[in-house]
């Protein structure tokens, strides 16, 4: 039986139509049941419609503090009964209800190696401390900021002539590669932490 997976998504969603596009072959091992984020109007909510997976929004504006919205966006989710909870461009902190009730079961995907450059500017302050290589991260998401146990980490280079806009799509590319490849492991495999070291296979 397949994985169901809820992706949360911020902006352009191309990370989430790389899982769209994977999760279509049954031996993906990994279905979308649900689609999330904190603002309407963004092409990540249009790609699910497109697919015809269910959204919803749930935006900090329309909670009464932080705290609602925290237990509401996990009760939000918790009613699709996910097997795993990606975070694909999500740019918001989750919750200290929300990283209890799918605790372990929260991934992020970050455009940066961890632990350089955190945050919602990896790209650019990659660029800006003059690195060479940089990269993405996928991670389990814990209550710090992009520091949760590292899945996995693919590598790109920094060329001479990019601003952040050409950087980013060159991590972007990588980026989906790798989500794509350890989101279906993840599903078909499980995943065991011991210690902040991450491996494959049920404990
Ligand atoms: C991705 O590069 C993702 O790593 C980044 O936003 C982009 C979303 O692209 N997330 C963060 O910076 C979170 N700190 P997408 O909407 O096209 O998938």
């Amino acid at each position: 039986m397949s994985a169901r997976i809820v992706v949360l998504v911020s902006g352009s969603g191309t990370n989430l139509q790389a899982l769209i596009d994977a999760s279509a072959n049954p031996s993906y091992g990994a279905r979308i049941v649900a689609v999330g984020a904190d603002r309407d109007g963004i092409e990540g909510l249009a790609r699910a419609e497109r697919a015809g997976i269910p959204t919803f929004v749930r935006k900090v504006g329309q909670s009464s503090s932080r705290e609602h919205w925290d237990l509401t966006l996990t009760d939000t989710v918790a009613a699709f009964e996910p097997d795993l909870v990606v975070l694909a461009g999500f740019m918001k902190l989750v919750g200290p209800k929300f990283l209890t009730r799918f605790a372990d079961r929260v991934v992020n995907t970050h455009p940066a190696l961890c632990p350089s450059f955190p945050g919602t500017n990896g790209p650019g302050d990659a660029l800006a401390y003059g690195v060479k290589v940089t990269g993405a991260t996928l991670f389990v998401v814990d209550a710090g900021i992009d520091t949760g146990p590292i899945i996995a980490q693919t590598v790109v280079p920094v060329e001479d002539d990019d601003d952040v806009a050409t950087l980013h799509e060159r991590i972007k590319v990588a980026e989906r590669a790798m989500l794509v490849e350890n989101v279906g492991r993840m599903a078909r495999e499980g995943l065991t932490i011991a210690d902040r070291r991450v491996r494959f296979g049920r404990p």
